[in-house]
């Protein structure tokens, strides 16, 4: 691609002066990043340029297009696989291991699921971060393995590849560490050119809302959803989203090997009720979307029966074996990446837990260095917080209210930040419905 005719500060200009973007230029802009044409700087200003002044529908459709147009879109029958592809995205949350958990379930219940995922951004871990926690685990699937991977066992999830919306794979990466992650427009173009370039049929959102989400209120995650649903629609897809609060974090575990461990646990039927009660809701919305049951009921008695017999696990277990991984963490998770101690927090009051702050959780695992701070950051895998009582548990003094898995980086902050995301009452807690279907 030969340089852009227009620089780069022109569209940065336009869009801080609260300007339209026409379809042409948007896909000129995505085409001059992919091209290295505009540099990293550039589009972190265009992007704070669009977290102020937004994008409206047409110009949020052009960018998905453009994102979907960087990368090939990945057509399943055309190779051979005739069954129901389900993908479910998540837009991100604290202590979100749901995927880790609902595709091998799925893919017990008898649909194929071959998913793309993405590493960790803002505040929120990513699926692909959490599976390199698992010793020898291949994130990155080329678009043949991708295919055969979901035709022998029917469940893949790789990485974004360098085929598959690259441009989103930029664009987030980079949005991950300007603090240009919160925008609705950017979110529904992430999200919805993802799940249009890997073909899947039925689509299912799981959109968050709450102090640990991007979208801080509910009409705010009902506006995401309509938009989502409507782009994909002008793709030819259907997208079907569901509400999902993300107060406190979701389960007991926020953290990447410790969200592993416990997406295991829930896979051997030993999980927190919050996580197997969204997990159990979402199979069972994806499985009546995917033609399989007509009835919600009968589909979550089917998931909880692949769930307890073991099924889902198994499931796991081939995913595992078929990236590379090292299966024996189902068994041995001390071979994932440790922390250098495990520090107990014991609660210096009585009373109901009332309220966690899923934000401030999460901002200790990534001052801890669970998070990115820069683009090429390592992160370390083994720090996280482990919660031992949660929202609505009765707490006496001298209880250990959370872990703290802390290698010795600012464990000390770290653990006072999550003590002061407790909040208690005297009274018992009745806890709000955890999701809402739309
Ligand atoms: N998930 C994505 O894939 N992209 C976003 O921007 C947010 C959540």
């Amino acid at each position: 691609m030969n340089a852009p005719t227009v620089s780069p500060a022109v569209w940065i200009e336009h869009k801080k002066q609260g300007g339209i973007h026409a379809r042409e230029d948007i896909h000129a802009l995505v085409q001059a990043v992919m091209h290295g044409h505009m540099k990293d700087y550039q589009l972190a200003a265009w992007l704070m340029a669009v977290c102020w002044q937004g994008l409206n529908e047409e110009e949020t459709f052009a960018l998905t297009e453009a994102f979907v147009q960087s990368g090939s879109v990945l057509d399943f029958k055309a190779q051979g696989i005739t069954g129901v592809i389900v993908d479910k995205h998540s837009t991100g949350g604290v202590g979100d291991k749901v995927t880790l958990i609902l595709s091998p379930l799925l893919a017990a219940c008898g649909v194929t699921v071959a998913k793309l995922s993405g590493r960790g951004l803002g505040i929120t871990g990513g699926t692909v971060d959490k599976l390199e926690a698992i010793p020898g685990f291949k994130v990155e699937r080329n678009e043949h393995e991708f295919f055969e991977q979901a035709k022998s066992i029917g469940l893949v999830l790789s990485s974004q590849t360098a085929s598959l919306a690259p441009a989103d794979g930029v664009f987030y990466a980079l949005r991950d560490v300007t603090a240009t992650v919160d925008n609705l427009s950017l979110i529904a173009a992430s999200v919805v050119s993802k799940k249009i370039a890997s073909g899947a049929d039925v689509v299912v959102l799981d959109v968050k809302f709450g102090k640990g989400a991007f979208m801080k209120t509910q009409p705010d995650a009902e506006a995401l959803a309509r938009v989502c649903a409507r782009i994909g629609e002008r793709f030819g897809r259907k997208m079907h989203t569901l509400l999902s609060r993300m107060e406190a974090p979701l389960g007991r575990a926020i953290g990447h090997t410790v969200e592993v461990v416990e997406a295991i646990e829930t896979l051997k039927g030993q999980g927190a009720p919050d996580v197997e009660a969204l997990c159990l809701h979402l199979a069972a919305v994806s499985l009546v979307h995917a033609g399989l049951f007509t009835s919600e009921h009968e589909a979550h008695q089917h998931a909880q029966a692949c769930l307890y017999d073991g099924k889902a696990l198994a499931a796991f277990r081939d995913m595992i074996r078929a990236q590379g991984g090292d299966e024996r963490v189902i068994e041995q998770p001390e071979r994932m990446p440790q922390p250098q101690r495990i520090i107990p927090v014991f609660a210096e009051q009585s009373g109901y837990v009332a309220h966690i702050h899923a934000l401030e959780v999460a901002r200790a695992v990534k001052r801890m260095g669970g998070g990115r701070v820069n683009k090429t950051d390592a992160l370390d895998l083994g720090v996280g917080v482990v919660l031992r009582k949660q929202v609505g548990d009765v707490v006496f003094p001298g209880d250990v209210l959370f872990e703290l898995w802390a290698s010795t980086h600012e464990a000390d902050e770290a653990r006072q930040q999550v003590l002061s995301a407790f909040t208690y009452s005297k009274l018992p807690i009745q806890a709000p419905p955890l999701y809402y279907d739309v």
